[in-house]
């Protein structure tokens, strides 16, 4: 994949100026970089804190894929960042929390939010990875309620960070990720996930925006990437959507 990176020093959101460009025919590899943003979202329509020091980034591809498998392009930007952040934290302590919060030590440190538009023949026109992780970011930068869930790099290592080296490096990854899955399908994905996920294991509660709507064990994943729960009841079922939280 081709890169061609485009900065700015402020955006309401990468992922709204993202759009904008894959609507105008940005080409796959374009990748929007803000160093502050001031109306960003994340999952779930909630607010994602972005102030300068941390990096937050929209990558556009445009993969010729079955659009069913296009989910998995939210796993495979959470490997390229556990991955990235194992490598320059030199650290086992990365984690995902299915299906794509990144956790150092426990607490979050990188949100993704996905997107995607089909054409008119139901193909893919494009998908949009938007990413956004806390690199050297005070405790005092984030909002007083989420102080004690999340993190950064700075606040883990006591160490400032190059945002330019985090993202060089978690392109880097995810370019050979994004590779190997167009060629070679997402086994290689999936078990790259398993080994840093979380979640699989864990007493699960599976909540759609804040209602819970299943309970019990995060067994596997299953063919498409979704979240393989099974109940006290031997009940299974599969999730794809909605919000896994660990009990
Ligand atoms: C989450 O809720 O965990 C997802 C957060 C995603 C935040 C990133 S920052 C870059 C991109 N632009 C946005 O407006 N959101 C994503």
């Amino acid at each position: 994949m081709k890169l061609q990176l485009h900065y700015y020093d402020v955006l309401e959101s990468t992922n709204i100026t993202a759009v904008d460009a894959a609507l105008h025919g940005a080409a796959e590899g374009s990748v929007i970089v803000a160093g502050k943003q001031c109306g960003a979202s994340g999952r779930m329509g909630r607010v994602w804190n972005s102030p300068n020091g941390g990096l937050w980034f929209s990558v556009i591809l445009r993969p010729r894929i079955n659009p069913e498998n296009v989910a998995q392009l939210t796993l495979l930007a959470g490997v390229a960042v556990a991955k990235a952040l194992s490598f320059l934290y030199e650290t086992e302590d990365v984690k995902i929390k299915w299906p794509n919060d990144l956790l150092l030590q426990g607490k979050k440190i990188c949100g993704i939010l996905s997107e995607m538009k089909l054409d008119e023949n139901g193909l893919i026109d494009y998908a949009i990875l938007g990413i956004g992780v806390n690199v050297n970011l005070q405790r005092s930068d984030f909002p007083t309620e989420i102080q004690h869930i999340a993190t950064s790099l700075l606040l883990a290592t006591g160490k400032s960070f190059s945002c330019n080296e985090v993202l060089q490096r978690i392109l880097q990854e995810m370019s050979s990720l994004y590779e190997i899955w167009l060629e070679h399908g997402p086994e290689s994905l999936f078990t790259q996930w398993k080994h840093y996920s979380c979640t699989l294991g864990q007493k699960v509660l599976v909540k759609d925006n804040d209602r819970i709507i299943f309970s019990g064990t995060a067994v596997d994943m299953g063919v498409q990437g979704s979240l393989l729960v099974c109940n006290e009841d031997g009940i299974q079922r599969s999730f794809d959507f909605g919000e896994i939280s660990i009990r």
